[in-house]
């Protein structure tokens, strides 16, 4: 299996209640290592920019919103077939639809305040890493 690496942003709603250690520890429990990792207030440019694949849906504006609305992690996750592990990890979008013991069924209190993001392919995680990481602050 490959080595791989993956974009994850702890979201508002988990920043809010100072739960970015615990999850944390989820990804380290599975040998995802944090390889990079800052705590930033996104703009309304830079979360338009970054979910701009969404555009045309309903939801965009409203998460835009929520993804300003507070303080995100942005970080690198490196491991073996970090991109699929990471998804699994984290569980489905909806907290509702999600497995036990994944992050967004323990922590997810809505589709939209879902807790993380996860990059869902290896095209995605190239450009979603390069959106807020230079190659110097990616130490593995
Ligand atoms: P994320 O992995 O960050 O990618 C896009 C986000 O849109 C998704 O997680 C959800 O938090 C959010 N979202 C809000 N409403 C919806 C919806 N109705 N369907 C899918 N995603 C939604």
């Amino acid at each position: 299996m490959a080595i791989e690496r993956t974009l994850s942003i702890i979201k508002p709603d988990a920043t809010r209640r100072n739960l970015t250690g615990q999850i944390n520890a989820r990804f380290e429990g599975i040998d995802l290592r944090v390889v990079a990792q800052k705590r930033i207030q996104l703009t309304a440019e830079m979360a338009g920019q970054f979910y701009a694949e969404h555009a045309e849906r309903a939801f965009y504006l409203d998460l835009c919103e929520f993804m300003t609305s507070g303080p995100v992690v942005v970080q690198v996750l490196e491991g073996e077939n970090a991109i699929l592990r990471n998804r699994e990890i984290m569980g489905a979008t909806n907290p509702t639809n999600a497995e036990d013991g994944t992050i967004r069924k323990d922590f997810g209190e809505s589709v939209e305040a879902n807790s993380v993001h996860g990059s869902d392919s290896s095209e995605s995680a190239a450009r979603e890493i390069s959106f807020y990481f230079s190659e110097l602050e990616i130490v593995g």
